[in-house]
């Protein structure tokens, strides 16, 4: 038996229970990882509330990311073997001390990545590249808008786009996580919760507006991102930190200047493997090469996952949360 934190109805921070679970011996394509550090993200929340069902039903082990060693391999599984170092973006599973992983969906660890970094970085960090090189291509002279910018995808995104060379607003919800974004790579912090941001973003750009709006808040910030994007830019709603964005008439998109709007998730990106491992090796080179940090400014034991969400939805994080076993 081993420790881990499942959710057996949805609800608030309180249904997340710590309990023993049995790991059993990985079947064909499978590996067993003993985890070193499991990611918290926000999707952990739709999760366990219930706004995203869960592929397994009831009882699940909460959790999406973390980093770990392998420790047991499966019938049929040629790419890894005992000890190596491994990370992973998989639908629940992640909060529990050994677990068991498709093979195709690991990726190893190169060895200047530690395993905390791995777990702090696998979903938010390949959810910021797939952003900025895929879903709008980020090039030396972009601007971009990227609201939470103090949060776990947030301070990745501005440093990756300020290492690109774009232009970098970043909204935040108060003075200290203004400080936080910028000093990792925000030109321009906006505090959306007092100001006016589309107006702070008019005044800042000088009236040319952002090439793209990175939101991952939703409800709060729609349509008034809309506001942010220059002729034929492009909205990628990424993300529903104040409850999801209800359906709007597309014809806005025409009246806000011939926009893009996209609802992305990493999920299709990677879901070939050859996108998976390109996805993470360029994460890997960005912050193994020292461009880009992987701030984990909150950690805790597994057992206090409760708290951990509680902190995360309480706005009270900032950067990478993990949970170690
Ligand atoms: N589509 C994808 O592929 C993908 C992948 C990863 C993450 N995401 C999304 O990206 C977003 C950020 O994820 P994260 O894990 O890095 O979380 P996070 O940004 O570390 O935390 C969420 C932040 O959102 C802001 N926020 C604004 N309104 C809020 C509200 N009503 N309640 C709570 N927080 C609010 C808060 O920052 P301020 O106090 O500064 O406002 C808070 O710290 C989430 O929406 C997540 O679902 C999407």
């Amino acid at each position: 038996m081993v420790a881990a934190v499942r959710v057996h109805k949805p609800g608030g921070p309180e249904v997340l229970t710590y309990e023993d679970i049995d790991v059993p011996a990985p079947g064909a394509g499978q590996i067993r990882i003993k985890q070193h550090a499991c990611g918290v993200n926000y999707i952990d929340t739709y999760f366990r509330m219930g706004m995203y069902p869960s592929p397994v039903g009831l009882p699940f082990v909460s959790g999406n990311e973390g980093a770990g060693e392998v420790t047991a391999v499966g019938p049929g599984v040629a790419d890894f073997k005992l000890g190596d170092r491994v990370g992973y973006v998989v639908a629940l599973g992640g909060y529990s001390a050994e677990r068991l992983l498709p093979a195709e969906r690991a990726v190893k660890l190169p060895d200047n990545i530690s395993y905390e970094q791995a777990a702090a970085m696998m979903l938010k960090g390949m959810t910021a590249q797939y952003l900025l090189r895929r879903t709008y291509k980020v090039e030396k002279g972009s601007t971009i808008l990227v609201h939470a910018a103090a949060g776990g995808v947030g301070v990745i995104l501005c440093q990756w786009g300020n290492a690109l060379g774009a232009t970098v607003i970043g909204t935040v919800g108060s003075n200290d996580k203004a400080r936080i974004a910028k000093a990792n790579g925000a030109h321009h912090t906006i505090l959306y919760r007092e100001e006016d941001f589309p107006t702070k973003v008019k005044e800042i750009t000088g009236g040319k507006l952002c090439d793209v709006v990175y939101d991952g808040i939703g409800k709060d910030t729609f349509p008034a991102s809309l506001d942010c994007i220059r002729p034929i830019g492009t909205f990628a709603s990424f993300g529903s930190a104040s409850g999801p964005i209800e359906a709007f008439n597309i014809n806005i998109l025409q009246q806000k200047g011939s926009l893009f709007a996209t609802r992305p998730t990493l999920n299709t990106y990677v879901a070939k493997r050859e996108d998976l491992l390109k996805t993470a090796n360029e994460l890997f080179e960005v912050v193994g090469g020292g461009r880009v940090k992987i701030p984990v400014n909150q950690k805790y034991p597994l057992k206090d996952a409760q708290q951990a969400h509680r902190d995360l939805e309480g706005r009270k994080t900032t950067g990478s949360t993990i949970l170690v076993p």
